[in-house]
């Protein structure tokens, strides 16, 4: 694998793959292990914020061996207009590898593109592919295996993060349902390419929720979309509380990637009850990423 650019472009064997390596990295976290990254410098090019992501990419490239150096927009020319692929152009020859978050899914495989040094996907506007592994680690942790769940989303239906559910339900089989309001389902054309008859959408989250293993969030209003008081509005009723894990299978997960918004997406008192699992998904982005810098070393 040369980049990390979403979860659509990987195969269900990739996955597997990223997924026993993380595995094998989090139980080996603190042993003295090999450095894949020694000597290497990768840039973090962060257009949006982050806590989580920032956080466990640096860790995880010095725990590898590597320096990370963050670059927000603001320090870099690239926040005064200079283009992404002269940009790359630079970078690439300085550095040895990069981490992007950003809007425009475009810019980064531009950035792949140009650079020619391995570059990772770290949230767009259309994916969020380390986030989405880690859930997946999550659950197999939690649950044991993938195979055979009955995850739900409930929430904005075609966010990056519905997105890359929905493409990890293509390539791995589970039975994914996606509940989100008339105007912010899956438009027809994204159906049409993901061709997955196991992933189902509905307008009625109980649907959603009914027998669920896995229930599934995020925020209503994706980073840059912060003046969409519209949108918020029609969410009215896809708050996962306790009267909607009541129709989830008897052993339920829930699960959100952060930041959560409490009274809105999902309740105080269901993030609370779930925190072991919620910060159990924040704490596997390390491992992932981990492996996902293992796997671009080669
Ligand atoms: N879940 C996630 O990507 O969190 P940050 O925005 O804090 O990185
Ligand atoms: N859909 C959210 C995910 C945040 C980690 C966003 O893009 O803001």
């Amino acid at each position: 694998m040369k980049h990390f650019l979403s979860i659509e472009a990987l195969s269900a064997a990739d996955i597997h793959g990223l997924l026993a390596s993380a595995a094998r990295l989090k139980r080996a976290r603190g042993a003295h292990g090999s450095q894949p990254l020694a000597g290497q410098t990768w840039a973090l090019i962060f257009t949006k914020s982050s806590t989580r992501t920032r956080v466990s990419f640096e860790v995880g490239i010095r725990e590898l061996g590597g320096f990370p150096m963050f670059l927000s927009k603001n320090d870099i020319q690239l926040g005064r207009g200079e283009p992404i692929k002269d940009t790359a152009r630079v970078l690439g020859r300085l550095v040895q590898g990069a981490v992007i978050r950003t809007f425009a899914q475009q810019d980064v495989s531009d950035f792949a593109s140009y650079s020619g040094i391995p570059t990772i996907n770290a949230l767009t506007d259309d994916e969020h592919p380390c986030q989405i592994l880690a859930d997946l680690l999550t659950i197999e942790e939690k649950l044991g295996a993938l195979r055979g769940c009955k995850i739900a989303f409930i929430g904005d239906g075609f966010s990056n993060m519905t997105r890359s559910w929905m493409w990890a339900a293509k390539h791995l089989g589970f039975d994914l349902t996606v509940a989100a309001p008339a105007g912010y389902q899956p438009p027809g054309w994204f159906l049409a390419a993901l061709a997955a008859p196991n992933v189902r959408v509905t307008a009625d989250p109980l649907v959603a929720a009914q027998d669920a293993h896995v229930i599934n969030t995020d925020v209503w209003l994706s980073m840059g979309q912060e003046d969409q008081t519209d949108k918020e509005r029609a969410f009215a009723g896809f708050e996962v509380n306790a009267g909607l894990l009541a129709h989830a299978a008897p052993k339920h997960l829930v699960l959100h990637c952060l930041p959560a918004y409490r009274g809105k997406e999902i309740s105080e008192e269901v993030l609370e009850l779930h925190a072991d699992t919620i910060f159990q998904q924040a704490e596997n982005r390390l491992h992932v990423q981990k492996a996902i810098l293992v796997e671009l070393m080669g």
